[in-house]
């Protein structure tokens, strides 16, 4: 799949550079040539002799090098590559990437790239959050830059938070994806994710509780996979995957109109948002003062919006999820029938490793043919691959009937 590819990777200088060199060994070991570039920071963490040694290539570092006038220039760095890879991509990097500045080597190269440039970011996480860099990944994914992480995870600045790079086997993953197209190739996936808010005066709502983390990483690796997605999300804090349509919705029925309107052009819907089944009957106009001892509110049912789609459903690989403290097995089934679904990943939230923000889950997955598939604790991104897995064998069925 990757044998005879050209590939070059472009270190730019964060401590994650030493990450680069098993990215660097995997690609060479799935047959691929690989060119290393070093910015001057990267050399400050990492020797080019590492990646030399691994790439069996020398480490181009220098705008100046007299090996330019030889058989490689710096333009074929660029124009002669399947891929740019940029890992770790710093927030310098991204901003010079976003902003056509050439003062080095591999910016220089960047800009020279006409073909796919994937991005691995890696930072602290303020940094990672400062808006003028969250401005410049926007323009970059505007411009069809692919961006893989960052992770959640420790940082090497002693915190814990999102800016950690993705780990070299899954940014192996995702080139490999980029060159077969993926098994979603073409697909086109509705995902909705996060919770959804049902206002009670101009200051309260009440909610579900929902990071949006499942929803996020299948989106991300459906996108990975080749799909085409479209992301319907409650408010979270988290940034959308690149590449993705994201449509913001706040209420159940902003959500159930967003699914609508949609639904018949999808081929697969995965409903990861934790709807809020109720809402207040009536929205104060006023903040609701606290006269009284006692409040009563009066709630009315939201639209069941998968319930919806079961019934609306026609060629859609429709999957649900439920999220339940007791009797897993018994309200899956029930869920699974009910809704007309094909699938149904259910989680017990109760269990530790499994549910609201944390980053792992243990889902069994329910599927309408009659097979259970139970999965030990894991990544949400691990369990987001094993559901897709499961879609794009319920899709191969379906065309064989
Ligand atoms: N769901 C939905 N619209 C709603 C409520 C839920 O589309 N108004 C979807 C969720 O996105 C999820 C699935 O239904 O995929 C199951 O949600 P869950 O809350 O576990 O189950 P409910 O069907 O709401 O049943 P109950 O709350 O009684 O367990």
């Amino acid at each position: 799949m990757l044998k005879g590819k050209k590939i070059t990777v472009g270190i730019a200088g964060g401590i994650a550079a030493y990450k680069a060199a098993e990215l660097v060994s995997g690609l060479v070991q799935s047959g691929t040539v690989v060119n290393v570039i070093m910015t001057d920071a990267a050399r400050q963490f990492v020797q080019p002799l590492t990646f030399a040694t691994l790439a069996g290539n020398a480490v181009y570092t220098s705008m100046f090098d007299e090996r330019y006038t030889g058989e490689i220039t710096h333009l074929d760095l660029a124009q002669k590559a399947d891929l740019l890879v940029i890992v770790p991509a710093t927030a310098n990097i991204i901003a010079k990437a976003a902003h056509g500045i050439a003062d080095d080597l591999l910016s220089t190269v960047i800009l020279a790239t006409g073909g796919p440039v994937m991005i691995c970011p890696a930072m602290n996480t303020v940094m990672y959050n400062n808006p003028v860099v969250q401005q410049n990944i926007a323009k970059l994914r505007q411009l069809g830059y692919y961006f893989v992480g960052p992770a959640s995870g420790s940082l090497a600045c002693g915190t814990s938070g999102l800016g950690r790079m993705k780990a070299p086997q899954e940014i192996l993953q995702v080139i490999k994806q980029i060159f077969t197209g993926g098994d979603l190739a073409g697909v086109k996936v509705l995902i909705s994710a996060g919770p959804t808010l049902e206002p009670l005066d101009p200051v309260r709502y009440i909610a579900n509780r929902s990071s949006g983390k499942m929803g996020y990483h299948l989106a991300e690796v459906a996108m990975e996979r080749g799909g085409e997605v479209i992301l319907v999300s409650g408010p979270v804090q988290l940034p959308a995957p690149a590449g993705v349509q994201l449509v913001k919705v706040e209420t159940a029925r902003q959500m159930h109109q967003a699914i609508i309107e949609n639904f018949n052009a999808v081929d697969v819907v995965i409903k990861a948002a934790a709807v809020t089944d109720y809402r207040p009957k009536q929205v104060a106009a006023e903040k609701i003062k606290k006269n009284e001892d006692q409040l009563l509110l009066s709630l009315q049912k939201n639209p069941d919006i998968l319930a919806e789609l079961g019934r609306l459903k026609q060629h859609q690989i429709l999957v649900g999820f439920a999220a339940e403290t007791n009797n897993l097995e018994q309200y899956a089934q029930a869920k699974l029938k009910n809704k007309n679904l094909d699938l149904l990943v259910a989680n017990n939230v109760s269990m530790p490793g499994a549910g609201f923000d944390v980053d792992t889950n243990i889902v069994k997955i329910f599927c309408q043919n009659g097979t259970v598939t139970e999965l030990p604790l894991m990544s949400k991104r691990a369990v987001a691959s094993r559901i897709l897995d499961l879609v794009v064998r319920c899709r191969n069925e379906q065309s064989e009937q």
